[in-house]
């Protein structure tokens, strides 16, 4: 099979800012509460004219531009996302953003797991000599499906884009994966469309559009992650034929604090290799990882040919893990 490597990241965030004060005014709760629990600070927001294909489209273009190639290269565009702007998918209007006018385009939903299963996909896509030069993009805004008076989740979510340029490449650089799903917990994390009732004709009675904010068992979503995530880094480990110790980075989810320390000790992954900034954005759901990696790597924190454990977790649920090198 042929091999894969990350050539190029970027990332892109609204400039508008909301802090856990700012968060005080909305619903009863207190910034010691949200920091202790969570570890986020504050969190970006896209504003009502800002367009997920906006932010998309400008960490693509940054993605592009480091990895050195034009958008007429690109041969696939794929969108990881659960809030694109139009239900019919945002990945072509980004193609036509960037004038990439050679690459098929399309969106895929796999929650906060998004980027990894992304990840994969679009690997599968390049080990098979089907294309050369993909642009994977993960983008969320949840903020326009948060209930702002919830206080359970209003405080955790921020709106953001990353997005990577996976290239053919000699040596293959993805050095291995799992991906897990299991629908029966389905009911821990929805963003549910429950169509209302309507009676077109006498016996002919359809659904209306009619979404509900997000709903969240916090216990059972933290439960959840911290058991599950070290075993498919564990697996993809096994696959990549790598020890623990030989990660340079691990590269999680930022969903919570907490679920980051408790697996990187699980897994005995000391405190200076997790990579951590969801203080400053908060839970960005598909951008969460790709928006992590794109800081690092430009904080030249992340080096060439350092090892990254990547894991992703979420609504399915859905988790599993990248093992790749830079
Ligand atoms: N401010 C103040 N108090 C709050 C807040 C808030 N923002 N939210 C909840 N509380 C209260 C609750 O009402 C409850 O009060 P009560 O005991 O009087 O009923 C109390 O705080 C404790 O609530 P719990 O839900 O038990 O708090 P917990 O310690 O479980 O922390 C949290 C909640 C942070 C959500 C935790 O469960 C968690 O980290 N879960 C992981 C979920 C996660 O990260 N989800 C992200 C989305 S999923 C994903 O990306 C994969």
């Amino acid at each position: 099979t042929l091999g894969i490597a990350i050539t190029g990241s970027g990332s892109a965030v609204p400039a508008t800012f909301l802090d856990n004060q700012g968060l005080m005014e909305l619903v009863e709760t207190s910034d010691e509460w949200i920091t202790t629990r969570t570890g986020i600070r504050q969190r970006r927001l896209a504003n009502v004219g800002e367009s997920l294909t906006d932010l998309a489209t400008a960490a693509g273009e940054a993605a592009i531009a480091m990895a050195g190639i034009t958008p007429q290269q690109l041969d696939l565009i794929l969108l990881a996302t659960s809030t694109p702007d139009d239900l019919f998918g945002s990945a072509c209007q980004i193609q036509a953003k960037l004038g990439a006018t050679r690459a098929v385009a399309f969106d895929m939903t796999a929650a906060c797991s998004g980027f990894v299963f992304g990840l994969v996909t679009a690997a599968q896509f390049i080990r098979t000599g089907v294309y050369q030069n993909v642009l994977l993009i993960g983008a969320d805004i949840l903020s326009r499906w948060v209930d702002w008076q919830d206080r359970r989740t209003c405080v955790l979510f921020g709106d953001g884009a990353g997005a990577v340029v996976l290239q053919a490449n000699d040596s293959d650089r993805l050095l291995g994966f799992e991906l897990r799903s299991d629908g029966t917990q389905n009911d821990c994390l929805n963003l549910p469309y429950t169509p209302d009732a309507t009676e077109l004709l006498p016996g002919v009675v359809v659904g209306r559009g009619n979404f509900q904010p997000i709903t969240m068992n916090g216990k059972e979503v933290y439960r959840f992650a911290v058991q599950q995530v070290p075993e498919v880094i564990d697996k993809a480990l096994f696959r990549a034929n790598l020890s623990v110790e030989e990660i340079d980075w691990l590269l999680l989810h930022q969903a919570n604090q907490r679920i980051l320390d408790a697996v990187a000790q699980r897994l005995n992954i000391p405190e200076q290799k997790v990579i951590s900034n969801l203080a400053y954005y908060g839970n960005t759901s598909a951008a969460s990882i790709p928006l992590a990696l794109d800081e690092a790597i430009r904080q030249n924190k992340i080096k060439p040919n350092d090892i990254i454990a990547a894991s992703g977790f979420g609504a399915g649920l859905t988790w599993g893990a990248a093992i790749f090198q830079w």
